[in-house]
């Protein structure tokens, strides 16, 4: 596995091994999830690259930037283990020199649900991956339904501006008890912990409604904000049904719905969801 800082040693590297490539952004401090997504390129591609790069331009003023939890070592042994050929861990000047004046705007979908509460999250997280789309160049690139939003986001993202590549979406991983896994699982107090499945055991109970004949999408809402109001620590953020592609809330939620929340246990900001689509 070779680890590289800069983007010309990317590009050498990829020229010189050739072949397919399946590309799984990160920003490091690694889990089952990430490891899971590496797998799935794996098995698909000839070449597994993986980034590392804890990208300043999607954080906001007051989010968790400089808390954000790092462990380098441990991620390339863990990346090592699942069989990447190749990292990138670029310090923040080699993406973004000084002068630095070009971003990208995705419109519609981004500005509900987590645009609404993070008003420059998405164009800071499109412009970091259109970048690495063009200093990867992959034919796949990975990333994990946890983040639904994002994979919408950037779905669009490629269609409009003519990526030539796959965008493969891979399901999230969970404990034991259903919370899903995330770095930011770490800022959770033990007391937290315990309380943090709250949002899976929510979004459970939405679906048992759904399957049950509860269509209406306010229905459905408010069948995941009863859950999580019987949790005393958990502050919900937003709880939506929304409709998967446009991300629009929903009215009638027959034909499928994306359901989907955060919510704030203590320090932690967390985020799931759960894809409900009526069988074709
Ligand atoms: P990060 O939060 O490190 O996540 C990297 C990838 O892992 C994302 O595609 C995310 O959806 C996926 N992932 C996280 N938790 C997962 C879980 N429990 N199961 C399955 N997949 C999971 O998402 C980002 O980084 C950044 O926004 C990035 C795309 C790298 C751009 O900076």
């Amino acid at each position: 596995m070779q680890v590289v800082q800069s983007v010309a040693d990317v590009r050498r590297i990829h020229l010189e091994l050739g072949g397919s490539w399946g590309l799984v952004p990160t920003m490091g401090y690694l889990h089952a999830g990430h490891v899971s997504l590496v797998e799935r390129a794996r098995a698909e591609n000839d070449h597994v690259a993986a980034s590392i790069f804890v990208n300043p331009t999607q954080f906001g003023p007051n989010e968790d930037l400089a808390a954000y939890p790092r462990d380098l070592a441990r991620d390339l042994s863990l990346l090592e283990a699942a069989g990447t050929d190749l990292v990138w861990t670029p310090p923040v000047e080699e993406v973004y020199p000084a002068g630095f004046q070009t971003y990208v705007t995705v419109e519609e979908v981004t500005k509900p649900l987590e645009g609404a509460a993070r008003p420059t999250h998405f164009r800071g997280v499109a412009t970091v991956v259109a970048k690495l789309f063009n200093v990867f160049q992959p034919d796949r690139a990975y990333f994990g339904q946890k983040d639904a939003q994002q994979v919408v986001v950037l779905r669009q993202m490629a269609r409009d501006l003519d990526f030539p590549l796959e965008i493969v979406v891979c399901p999230i991983r969970r404990e034991a008890d259903g919370l899903a896994l995330s770095s930011r699982n770490t800022y959770l107090t033990p007391e937290q912990r315990a309380a943090a499945p709250v949002l899976f055991r929510a979004l459970c109970a939405a679906q048992e409604a759904w399957l049950a004949g509860e269509h209406d999408g306010e229905g459905l809402r408010r069948v995941m904000r009863d859950v999580l109001a019987r949790e005393p620590l958990a502050r919900p953020d937003y709880v939506s049904a929304a409709n998967p592609q446009t991300l629009v809330e929903l009215g009638d939620a027959r034909r499928g719905v994306l359901l989907s929340m955060a919510v704030r246990i203590g320090k932690a900001r967390l985020i799931d969801n759960l894809l409900l689509a009526q069988e074709a």
